[in-house]
């Protein structure tokens, strides 16, 4: 018979299970249950719902159980409360939303060697995980976590990985940047694109932004040699070089012509706003992907033939080499994010709605008791 816990119980449980001898246990005879925010169907926040039953699943032998300390509210989080991703999302429903997390080990499966139980890890889960991270107890593969710095908190742990790792895909896998090259960020002041400017001055690059004249000092301060607001009338003009490689974290029409007439021939326009999602929302899957294919190679065919450039759609991905770097960045103080608002995970639908009504810019933590 299943045990079932209250959730105090549940909490006291979790404690003692890191204060166990490091061993592979089952820690099913010691929290079987836990809370979770449920989307039973897309909406807006009111939808969500925080349940105290939710099955804490086995574990398979690459994974890893985090008792969660922090999560942060992702575009991708509300995006998908609100539809997007539907082809692939309706029939998984209900799912628990929730990329980022920062936490301590409470398990982990048979063929896990690099994490202990009871050490503190933050991570981001993959971008179609259906079992996200707003839970007491989340589920990640082991190549999805790392040994959270110790000079930082959860609360701004939870802050930076699946932007960080968003921005290393583009700039690191996708561009190869390179020291001395020259990168524009547009739309510099959000996670994703401040994430990039610090990995693309860490790297030794010089760095050119586009931002919200709120964001100017930070982006200075973090070694960006230039931030223009976007809201300028002659951007172009503004930003006067030419560049390797351009990520645009905007992705809109504007946005891509900026940045398109701002390359290098040779140079590399990444956009994080692919259409492969959206049109198999509107479509299907089988006509929504190959019209998003034909689209894609229309527009790399028609940039190279006009501008000489690469065009790219780019997405988050797990990378464990990616996500060892950007640890080291966080402890050496080099990559950071500032959290505007923190909030009890009890509070995830204000969270939900600050973020559609704009009412905060930066970024929300969700945090566990
Ligand atoms: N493809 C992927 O795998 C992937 C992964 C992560 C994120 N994304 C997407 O990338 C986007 C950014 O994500 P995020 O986490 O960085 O979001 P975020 O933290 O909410 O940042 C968005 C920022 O964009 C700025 N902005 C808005 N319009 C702008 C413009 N015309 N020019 C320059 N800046 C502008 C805003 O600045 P102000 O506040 O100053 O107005 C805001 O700070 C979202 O749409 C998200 O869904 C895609």
């Amino acid at each position: 018979m299943r045990m079932l816990f209250r959730r105090n119980a549940a909490f006291g449980a979790a404690h003692s299970i890191s204060s166990l001898p490091n061993k592979r246990i089952d820690y099913r005879c010691i929290v079987t249950t836990c809370r979770a925010v449920l989307l039973p169907r897309f909406g807006g926040p009111e939808v969500l719902e925080l349940r105290n039953d939710i099955i804490v699943p086995d574990l398979k032998p690459n994974e890893v159980l985090v008792r969660t300390r922090a999560v942060s509210v992702n575009p991708l989080d509300t995006r998908m409360r609100a539809g997007y991703g539907k082809s692939i999302f309706q029939p998984l429903l209900p799912l628990i939303l929730g990329r980022d997390i920062s936490g301590e080990v409470a398990a982990i499966g048979s063929s896990v060697h690099s994490l202990h139980i009871g050490q503190e890890v933050f991570g981001a889960l993959h971008p179609t995980a259906i079992r996200g991270t707003y839970t007491d107890y989340a589920v990640l593969p082991e190549n999805e976590l790392a040994l959270k710095p110790e000079s930082v908190s959860h609360v701004e742990a939870s802050a930076i990985p699946f932007a960080a790792l968003t921005a290393w895909r583009a700039l690191k896998s996708t561009a190869r940047i390179a020291k001395g090259q020259n990168i524009l960020v547009i739309g510099g002041g959000g996670a994703v694109g401040f994430s990039a400017i610090q990995l693309a001055v860490a790297a030794g690059c010089h760095v050119s932004t586009t931002c919200g004249g709120e964001s100017i000092d930070r982006i200075l301060e973090a070694g960006a040699e230039q931030a223009v607001d976007y809201t300028s009338l002659d951007i172009e003009t503004k930003i006067e070089k030419q560049f390797d490689a351009v990520l645009d974290t905007i992705g809109v029409r504007e946005t891509e012509r900026l940045g398109i007439n701002l390359l290098k021939r040779g140079g590399k326009y990444m956009t994080l706003q692919g259409e492969a999602a959206s049109l198999s929302d509107s479509y299907g899957l089988v006509f929504g992907l190959p019209a998003a294919t034909a689209i894609l190679l229309k527009k790399q065919m028609q940039y190279r033939y006009s501008h000489g450039i690469d065009y790219y759609w780019t997405y988050m991905r797990a990378d464990d080499e990616g996500l060892a770097e950007i640890r080291k960045l966080m402890e050496a103080g080099k990559l950071k994010m500032e959290v505007e608002k923190i909030l009890p995970i009890t509070e995830v639908k204000q969270a939900h709605e600050d973020k559609d009504k704009r009412r905060v810019i930066g970024k929300v933590v969700l945090e566990f008791d």
